[in-house]
This record gives C-alpha cells, structure tokens and sequence, in this order.
C-alpha cells in the first residue's frame, strides 16, 4: 500500500496521467516492392509469426493488377516470420463502405473468424473510407488490434492517414459511430497514388489547403505557386506537398496537446461545418476532399470579411483551390439547410458551437457563432467567382 501515494480515507480523487504512443510514419516509393525490406521492422511478434489479415480497397486492386500478385510475393518470401491469417479481402471503396453497415459487420466477422488478437496485425490498404471503416472494426475488436495503414489517395495520404480517427456514417450522418485509437503504422507510398483518377488525386489537396492556412504561411505559398503543377500531377510538386501536409497534421496530432478532441476547438476542422453537410446534401455526389474545397473557400472568404484576414491571401486561397481544377461552390450552398451543418458539428463534438477561422495565415480565431447574414454574403461572392470562372486577381 506504501508506494500507492494516496490515501485510504480520501473520497475524491482526481487523477491526471498520460499513456506514451508511438505512431509510425515511412514514406516509400514501392512498398511491395523494393521498399518492402525496410517496412518489416515495423511488424513483430513475441510468440512467432506476426499475425496479420489484409483489405484492399477493390478500386487500387483493379487499376494495379499487379498489387495483389506483389503483397503476395512479399508474404510468401517471408513466411517464416509473417503469417497470412486468410486470403487477402477486398472490399468496395468509397463513401458506401462507411454508409452500408453490412460492410463493417463483414470486418467484424472476419476478425472473429480468423482469431485475431490485440497483437495481430489488420493491414488496409485503400482510400479514405476504406481506411475509416477498417480502422473502425480494428478500433473496436477487443477494443483494438494494431492497425497498419497503406494510404492509397492523396487526401489520405496527406491527411487522414495519420489522424487518430475512424468511423462509419449512421442515421444518415457522417462519422458518427467511430474510435479514437492511434494507428500502429502509416506507409505513405508514391507508388500507390499512380492511378488514381484524377479527379481524387486533386480532391485530396483541399485538405492541405486547409492545413497551411492555419499553420504554415510558406506551405500555403508553395502551394499556390504550384497549384496548377499539382493538378498536373508533377511528382516534384506533388509529393513536397503531401509530405509537408502530413507532417503539419502530425504534429497537430503529437505536440498539439489535443490528439482525442476533448477541448472544444479543432482547428483542424477548418472548414468541415460546412463540408460534412455538403456530403451528405449532395448524397456524396460530393468527394469529401470537394466539399472541403468549398467549405475551405467559404470559411476563407467568411474570416476576411468577418475577422480582417487579409483580401489578397483569402483570395489566393480561393485561387489555389481553382487552380488544383477543385470546386469553390456547389448549389446545395444555397439551401438553407447547409446552415443546419452549424447544429450537427455542435452536437458532434457536444458542447457549445466552436469554429475555427483565420485572422490572419497561420494565426487562428476560434469563434462561438456565425452570423449568417455575413456567411450568405460569403456564399453570394463563391457564387460569383463560380459563375464568371475568372482569374481572380488578388489586389
Ligand atoms: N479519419 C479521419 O480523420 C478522416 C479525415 C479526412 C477524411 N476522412 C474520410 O475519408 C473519406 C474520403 O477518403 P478519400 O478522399 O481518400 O476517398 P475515398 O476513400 O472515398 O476514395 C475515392 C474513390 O477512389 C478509389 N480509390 C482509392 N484509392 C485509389 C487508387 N490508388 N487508385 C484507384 N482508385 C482508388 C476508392 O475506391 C473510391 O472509389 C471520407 O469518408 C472522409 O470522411 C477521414
Ligand atoms: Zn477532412
């Protein structure tokens, strides 16, 4: 009882601790290829073979025909120390993944199935919304099973893929069921992002738009300055940008003080009110990095106007989104019910409405309301610059 520092007699007791986590991030060119070497070392076991189940995203699997023969070969040659649990799943990707609960109680059953444990590995490799509801199911199995990340879009790979989050939609809302639970491991891989169409590949972008203005004046600059190159898909902007954007949301999530949301900003979130609803208005016509898009336009122009972020850098925001060939404005804005997004984010996180908006790049104001005469104006100008397709110029 001596080394217990509290006492017997004290009825109340508040106690503050922290758990050390380690996430694992590598950046690879060809991780089943010539890079897989170096991801071994990420995968161990105390009792022998290292345990692990497969998912592929079914889109990578049919526009890489060689993704299933490689991750194969690379568990064949190394059968000695990794084991295959059961074939390789593949799994339809998209918003239908998290939206069709058939899908997730399929993840459950095969987990069961196979006997995995807490030191098995589930190893996804997909698509946001593969990534969210694999992650899901692995978050929750025996409240958790170590859970390694192949990120195969550019929005996952520069931003979701190293977030702490998972989770399907329910009653017809996004992300509603969900966990916290760090990943075990995130592969960024180039060679994985080859064929995704285009319109995905820019999609993704959207997010990292968002992640410079609040936190990195000279990424959002990088950023506009090689907006259309991105667009292109010019591997020498492309991946500076991925990785600049997924090194400044890990640092979010690890030194930002916050990694489970329980304060009442998310500053990450910049522009997601807005988006989440878009999403679900335009029944995900919508690609969540396109509602972003917007929404990111929309609380750009929103904090110059209401919060004096300067003209010229809201508007280059506005045309960097243009430029990565993104939407700025969707005619679902103009229903009021986007304006009902305001209560579903509050309800989300519980707690009063918090949003984040800029005061200036890098510098953040977190606000209580929205005055929603402002935000039409805001909605009114998107409309405009959609309308007209113009070149804006910043002056
Ligand atoms: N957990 C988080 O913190 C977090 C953060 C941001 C977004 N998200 C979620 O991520 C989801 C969006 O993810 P996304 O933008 O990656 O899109 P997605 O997963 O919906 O993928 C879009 C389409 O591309 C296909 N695809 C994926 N990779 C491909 C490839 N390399 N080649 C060919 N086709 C490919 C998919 O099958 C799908 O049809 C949303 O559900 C969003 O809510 C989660
Ligand atoms: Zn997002």
């Amino acid at each position: 009882m001596s080394s217990i520092p509290w006492s017997i007699s004290e009825d109340s007791l508040d106690v503050n601790f922290s758990v050390p986590q380690l996430l694992r991030l590598r950046f690879t060119r060809d991780c089943f290829g010539a890079d897989w070497e170096n991801l071994l070392p990420l995968f161990h076991s105390d009792t022998g073979r290292a345990r692990m189940q497969w998912w592929v995203d079914q889109s990578v699997a049919d526009a890489q025909p060689e993704l299933m023969p490689s991750i194969h070969r690379r568990l064949q040659e190394h059968r000695s120390d990794l084991e295959l649990v059961s074939d390789i799943h593949l799994i339809a990707g998209g918003e239908q993944v998290k939206n069709d609960t058939k899908c997730v109680d399929h993840i459950f059953s095969t987990i069961e199935r196979d006997g995995l444990d807490r030191r098995s590995y589930i190893m996804v490799v997909g698509g946001g919304a593969v990534l969210d509801a694999v992650g899901y199911a692995a978050g929750i199995a025996h409240r958790g099973i170590r859970l390694v990340r192949f990120p195969t879009t550019t929005l996952a790979q520069a931003d979701s893929g190293v977030g702490v989050k998972n989770a399907i939609n329910a009653f017809g809302k996004k992300n509603w069921k969900g966990t916290f639970a760090v990943p075990w491991g995130v592969v960024n891989d180039q060679g994985l992002l080859a064929k995704l169409p285009d319109r995905d590949f820019r999609a993704g972008f959207s997010e990292s738009v968002k992640v410079s203005l609040l936190k990195s004046p000279s990424a959002f600059r990088f950023l506009c300055q090689h907006a259309k190159d991105i667009a292109a898909r010019d591997w020498t902007a492309v991946m500076p940008a991925i990785r600049s954007s997924v090194l400044m949301h890990l640092h979010h999530i690890t030194h930002g003080g916050d990694p489970f949301e329980m304060q009442e900003a998310r500053p990450l979130d910049f522009g997601h009110w807005s988006a989440h609803k878009l999403e679900q208005i335009t029944q995900y016509r919508l690609r969540h990095g396109e509602a972003v898009s917007i929404g990111v336009a929309l609380d750009t122009l929103y904090s110059h106007l209401q919060f004096g972020l300067d003209r010229h850098d809201a508007l280059s925001a506005v045309q960097a989104l243009l430029d990565l060939h993104l939407p700025v404005y969707d005619s679902a804005l103009e229903s009021n019910t986007v304006f009902e997004g305001l209560e579903e984010f509050r309800q989300h996180l519980g707690g009063r409405l918090t949003l984040t908006m800029l005061k200036s790049l890098g510098h953040v104001q977190t606000v209580h309301e929205v005055n929603q005469q402002v935000m039409e104006q805001a909605i009114d100008w998107l409309s405009e610059i959609h309308a007209k397709q113009y070149a804006l110029q910043p002056s």
